[in-house]
């Protein structure tokens, strides 16, 4: 396949320890055939669970990451969770910005980027979660909003970083169960716009970032999402959370995107 795909899923506050491992091990029993060079699994589930989870997965073959951090080591910040304490669990990877994290919990650009650096000096891969409103798609300022948190959440983030940082775009509006897929056409225009910003920002390099598409993806929609030029992977909320059910999605995701190569190396074949 011609790129990697990226494909996994934020428990949210669901799942307590035990439920959390089983299901690791279903995903990682139902996914044994799934070649981990051509698929990057991950999953986030509880801050509890953490530790349980890395033990139980093959962390190799799925990527075990935190739902949130704090930008602080250590201090006087009570009910919070540091860097340091979350590379004790044995994950490397922390979802940042959240939109659950950034319009309930009340979270803004400037402190995403205080996390996104703090999970780097760490050496902790940094999952940027970007995405705009229904009232600012409406406005017909999206690909301004995007700029702006993709500029400010990267703030001071150098080149030689990049090949640990991953961006999620998902509208706000698409999320949880209110909320509407992004059709894969709107889906690839956000994503040019993202990757045309990280392009200004960070020239070529910029091509190191997965750019990974969330908000009401199923089984269904998952096939014409991932075929999108622009697309690098999928972020799953709910349809991920039955391991089967999240294995037909991965299966399918996966069959359209060998599918979409073939067709273009016929292409150029019978060129
Ligand atoms: P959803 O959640 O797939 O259930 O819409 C996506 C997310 O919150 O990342």
């Amino acid at each position: 396949m011609k790129k990697k795909l990226y494909i996994g899923s934020n428990l949210k506050m669901y799942k307590t320890v035990s439920e959390t491992v089983r299901y690791l091990q279903r995903l990682e029993e139902n996914t044994k055939e799934i070649d981990k060079d051509q698929v990057q699994l991950f999953i986030l589930p509880s801050y509890t669970s953490l530790a349980a989870a890395t033990e139980a997965a093959d962390t190799e073959r799925i990527r075990i990451g935190a739902q949130n951090m704090s930008w602080a080591d250590e201090g006087q910040f009570t009910g919070e969770i540091s860097p340091v304490m979350l590379e004790e669990t044995g994950a490397d990877l922390v979802m940042i910005g959240h939109s659950e994290r950034r319009h309930v919990f009340g979270e803004t650009d400037r402190e995403e980027n205080q996390k996104v650096k703090a999970a780097l000096s760490h050496g902790i891969t940094p999952l940027l979660c970007i995405g705009e409103t229904a009232g600012q798609k409406e406005d017909g300022i999206s690909e301004e909003i995007l700029r702006i948190q993709i500029k400010r959440g990267l703030r001071g983030v150098s080149e030689e970083q990049l090949g640990n940082v991953w961006v999620a775009y998902e509208p706000v509006w698409s999320i949880g169960v209110d909320g509407t897929p992004a059709t894969a056409d709107y889906a690839e225009k956000m994503h040019k716009a993202i990757k045309k910003v990280l392009v200004e920002l960070y020239q070529e390099a910029a091509g190191q970032i997965p750019v990974l598409y969330g908000g009401s993806v199923n089984a269904e929609n998952a096939k014409e999402l991932i075929v999108q030029e622009s697309i690098d992977g999928l972020f799953v909320g709910r349809a991920a959370w039955d391991a089967d059910q999240f294995r037909i999605l991965i299966q399918n995701a996966l069959e359209a995107a060998q599918k979409k190569l073939e067709a273009e190396k016929k292409g150029v074949e019978e060129r």
